[in-house]
């Protein structure tokens, strides 16, 4: 099998541009990240703050940026997908798949997919009349997971560059296993390419994925690729470091990222909220890391965090074990 196309998920609050930026200078893999979504308005210098995470200065990565947009209005979509043509953005994707519960009731997200008629006029509107061409990001549907695959048939009349697929529905969120046989059934009706995404978290569950769909256009790999950086490498089999030569530079990656936290966050609060969330995943990784996080999840200080992570646990000499 030709090196695989890997997609870095998109995850709120996470997978930012100060993220991308320090992962893709310490780690390979990735080839593309389609980045958190954005809420889509009437683009105005006023409302321009919502791109902000998407300028290109502030984006000095290798890996190929695609922004995401949540929608159910084609007027807003329009124009922002316009004003993201103009940054350079020739790929955008529509946001159809978010499982929060008050963003599904709003007919957004997940919560367009019982609705096919209102999808499709709102692509009949957009397709036209936007310069960049146009991905989307599903679930199987919102309640009900046959919701997407009726959808299916007439979205293979529409030009649309690519359909990333999460199996699962929105009442789900991330629990109950992954729906494969409902996966395997989209990619047998889809005309348009397919990236698969969903609980990728080791490069035997890949291979594992990898040999049932082997056509397949892309991976997207979202929580685990938090929780182990080297996730990217080691499915793409770039590096055999040694653990002792991960920890360092999981070590690195921690540090750079702390710095780059610290230039864009205002105070002291955002910033552990920041390392905080992280840690929820990076913990994983770590032998000890359960105890490890709970006591960072207790500490509001950053020179605590530092006396904590830094000096003790960083010294100890802890097993990284993915
Ligand atoms: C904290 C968090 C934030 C997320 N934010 C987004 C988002 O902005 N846009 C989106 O399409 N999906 C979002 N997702 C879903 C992920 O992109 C991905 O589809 C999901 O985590 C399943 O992939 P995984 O099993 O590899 O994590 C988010 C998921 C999590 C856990």
């Amino acid at each position: 099998m030709n090196k695989p196309n890997l997609y870095m998920a998109p995850l709120q609050g996470i997978t930012n541009c100060d993220y991308r930026n320090v992962y893709s200078r310490m780690f390979a893999g990735y080839d593309f990240a389609v980045a958190p979504f954005i809420r889509s308005c009437v683009v105005t210098s006023n409302t321009c703050t919502a791109l902000r995470d998407l300028f290109p200065e502030r984006n000095d990565t290798k890996i190929g940026l695609i922004p995401q947009i949540l929608s159910n209005t084609p007027s807003d979509f329009i124009s922002m997908a316009k004003a993201l043509y103009d940054l350079g953005y020739k790929t955008v994707n529509l946001n159809l798949g978010c499982p929060i519960k008050h963003i599904r009731s709003k007919r957004r997200g997940a919560g367009l997919l019982p609705y096919p008629s209102e999808i499709l006029g709102m692509l009949h509107k957009i397709i036209p009349a936007i310069p960049n061409q146009l991905s989307i990001k599903v679930r199987l549907g919102s309640e009900n997971s046959r919701e997407f695959i009726e959808l299916l048939s007439f979205l293979n009349d529409l030009p649309l560059k690519d359909i990333i697929v999460h199996p699962r529905i929105g009442s789900q969120m991330y629990e109950g296993e992954v729906d494969l046989d409902a996966f395997a059934e989209v990619l047998s009706l889809s005309k348009h390419p397919v990236i698969y995404n969903g609980d990728i978290d080791s490069p035997e569950t890949f291979k594992r994925l990898a040999s049932r769909f082997p056509d397949i256009t892309g991976w997207m790999i979202g929580r685990s690729g938090i929780t182990n950086p080297f996730l990217p490498e080691q499915i793409k089999n770039l590096r055999s470091d040694t653990a002792q030569e991960k920890l360092k530079r999981f070590i690195s990656f921690h540090d750079e990222i702390l710095t780059a936290y610290q230039k864009t966050l205002s105070g002291p609060g955002h910033l552990m909220d920041k390392m905080k969330e992280l840690w929820r995943y990076w913990a994983k990784s770590f032998k000890g890391g359960n105890k490890l996080f709970k006591a960072i999840s207790k500490t509001r200080h950053l020179n605590n965090y530092l006396i904590i992570i830094v000096n003790k646990f960083f010294n100890s000499n802890p097993d990284y074990i993915n």
